[in-house]
């Protein structure tokens, strides 16, 4: 059969850091409360003048350059992103073009916070029946243009940021041993989506609107239903916790992390985590915290990795890959 296997990983942060201190001169809270509640320590803002896009096209480039490849190879460019640059065309196509890509085709990825293990399920099944080769899946998100900021509630939690990686279509004899994406499960509940949404659009209000959310209601579903679809990919694969090599969940609070790992069985050590450097950056924060460990040397060829998210919608999903 064939599998889509990583090829390489990439990721970008904008220059500028929004500390914990900075946003307390803008609104009524402290470091000591941001830390205690989500983890996070620090956060990026896109410069005045650079947008989604850009974002996407840094860590696209980075991750064609880890996978020793150029913008030719690919055929497919998927950019998860709730921030687009424009109403339409989607954000992927100034992407494509931006990187000098004339074949195959772009589409954006719309679900939010799951938008990058949405868009690896997606690509993944697309790659399987011949559509495309070689794709470029990219989270990219310019959360700091969607905030409230006179809202503390959500304004400290998100950031700016974006994460890439290249998937190829390989076939391997189909074992959970071979490389590549292995099983992938996703959900959505619509009937939660005014939880936490977007209070403008062009078929709305004709504006872009600001991130509104119900913190202690998103948080009440995340870790109970992050569970259920890892323990569907358990059930599905015989694979269990004291499998897995490297759980890469969402970045959007440490403390979901936590009882996630712990109800799961999952190992601490396991688990990487880099909320605390960029915040919740939505799409991308899955693949900013892949390349993270890889870089670093945790995630080797050949491990076994877990990623997992959860957003708005509510869309959540898992998708288990051997590195
Ligand atoms: O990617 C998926 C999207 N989002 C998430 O995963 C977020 C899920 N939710 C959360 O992470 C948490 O619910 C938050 C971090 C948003 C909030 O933590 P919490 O423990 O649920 O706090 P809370 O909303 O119950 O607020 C507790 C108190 C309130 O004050 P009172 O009513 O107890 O006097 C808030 O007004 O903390 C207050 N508060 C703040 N205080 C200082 C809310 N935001 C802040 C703030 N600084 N930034």
């Amino acid at each position: 059969m064939l599998r889509s296997v990583v090829r390489g990983v990439g990721s970008y942060l904008p220059a500028e850091v929004v500390t914990n201190a900075d946003l307390a001169e803008v609104v009524d809270t402290s470091d000591e409360w941001i830390v205690e509640r989500s983890g996070i320590r620090e956060r990026r803002r896109a410069a005045p003048g650079e947008f989604t896009s850009d974002l996407a096209v840094a860590a696209a480039r980075a991750a064609l350059e880890n996978a020793g490849l150029g913008p030719d190879d690919i055929d497919l460019v998927v950019v998860a992103t709730a921030t687009p640059d424009h109403t339409f065309p989607a954000t992927a196509t100034e992407v494509q073009a931006k990187l000098g890509i004339t074949r195959g085709f772009a589409y954006d990825m719309q679900a939010v916070c799951s938008g990058f293990v949405f868009a690896l399920a997606t690509v993944d099944a697309q790659l399987k029946v011949g559509l495309a080769k070689r794709a470029l899946v990219i989270g990219a998100e310019t959360f700091s243009r969607i905030l409230d900021w006179s809202d503390r509630g959500t304004c400290v939690l998100f950031g700016d940021g974006a994460g890439a990686v290249v998937l190829e279509a390989e076939w391997s004899t189909g074992t959970y041993d071979d490389r590549g994406l292995l099983a992938a499960y996703l959900r959505a509940d619509g009937r939660h989506w005014d939880k936490l949404y977007v209070d403008g659009g062009p078929s709305t209000t004709q504006t872009a609107g600001h991130l509104r959310m119900e913190g202690k209601e998103v948080f009440k579903h995340a870790v109970h239903n992050l569970c259920e679809v890892i323990d569907v990919l358990f059930g599905q694969t015989g694979l269990g916790p004291a499998d897995i090599d490297w759980f890469v969940p969402h970045q959007a609070n440490r403390r979901i992390i936590d009882a996630t790992g712990k109800k799961l069985g999952i190992d601490p050590a396991k688990v990487v985590v880099t909320v605390d450097r960029h915040g919740n950056t939505s799409a991308a924060s899955i693949p900013l915290a892949l390349d993270h460990a890889v870089r670093d040397g945790r995630i080797k060829k050949g491990d076994l990795v877990m990623l997992e998210a959860m957003g708005g919608g509510f869309t959540w999903g898992a998708v288990l890959m051997r590195w």
